[in-house]
């Protein structure tokens, strides 16, 4: 898939961030970061990926993060940088779900802005910080062939929450819009400097998010079988796919899209 370079990767300890990560080590990454809240997930998941490496001097790190604590974010995404001298490619997949009782109407504000200050302020501290580095660095050179290649490239989960409504999921589904706001203008900002910035749009998966809470699992057995024109939840390595897609060479020309990965819940 062409991504020799180094990556970041947020929420790296679960689900389709876990499944990213390993992706990155299997497809002849130069390195990975590993960042999550949860510092212990993240040291199993380390284990696992760093075998899949067939590169000897696979380099991996890891950083337990808040995503939403912006000073945090600047500190570890510098850290990164000065352990591996560039960022190539970075992978926002940190993220909450959360389901409203009642609706939007009762919504709280200390849920709704808990899902905004994850989902849409921590894609947007680390885009901004990794997008700095990028911007200063020489374009990496394509492994497959002689076309130009990039100085960064970006990919943040958004969701089919970014381009639908799903009921009882308010900040959820304005958090994802938004996340596919900020992707589309940040592109056009760079897309003549080498930075390439795009979105995933993942629809029902089985992962840890939708599995633990018991309401979103529901939800997740319904629509998986009864919306989703595959009949099946998706699972997280078919995501993480698309992601090295985007990050790597072979998506040169793509900027600024919402690539959706959802078994064909949105083509209706
Ligand atoms: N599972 C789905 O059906 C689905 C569908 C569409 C989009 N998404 C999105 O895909 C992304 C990955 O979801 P997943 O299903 O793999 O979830 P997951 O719960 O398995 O993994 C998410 C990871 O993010 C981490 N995280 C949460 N808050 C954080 C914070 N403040 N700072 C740092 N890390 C934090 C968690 O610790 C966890 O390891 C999320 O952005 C999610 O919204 C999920």
């Amino acid at each position: 898939m062409d991504v020799p370079g180094f990556a970041l990767i947020t929420g790296a300890a679960s689900g389709m961030g876990r499944e990213t990560a390993k992706k990155f080590a299997q497809d002849g990454a130069a390195g990975v970061a590993l960042l999550d809240l949860n510092a212990e997930a993240l040291e199993k998941v380390k284990s696992e990926v760093q075998p899949l490496s067939q590169n000897k001097d696979f380099k991996i790190v890891t950083h337990a993060l808040d995503v939403s604590n912006e000073d945090e974010v600047n500190k570890v995404v510098s850290s990164v940088k000065e352990a591996f001298g560039r960022i190539d490619y970075v992978v926002n997949s940190a993220g909450i779900a959360f389901k409203h009782e009642g609706g939007g109407a009762f919504a709280e504000t200390k849920d709704y802005r808990k899902v905004l200050a994850v989902n849409l302020d921590g894609t947007f501290f680390v885009m901004r910080a990794a997008a700095k580095i990028m911007l200063e660095q020489s374009p990496l050179k394509s492994t497959i062939d002689g076309r130009e290649l990039q100085r960064g490239s970006i990919v943040n989960f958004a969701s089919v929450a970014g381009l639908t409504g799903i009921g009882l999921s308010t900040a959820y589904c304005a958090s994802k819009h938004a996340v596919i706001g900020l992707t589309k203008t940040m592109s056009e900002d760079y897309a003549r400097r080498g930075l390439r910035i795009n979105a995933v749009c993942p629809g029902y998966m089985d992962t840890p998010m939708t599995r633990q809470n018991p309401d979103i699992a529901r939800a997740l057995e319904d629509r998986a079988a009864n919306w989703t024109p595959m009949g099946r939840a998706g699972q997280p390595g078919e995501v993480a796919d698309a992601v090295i897609f985007l990050s790597g060479g072979r998506s040169s020309f793509i900027t600024g899209s919402a690539m959706v990965v959802d078994g064909g819940y949105t083509e209706r």
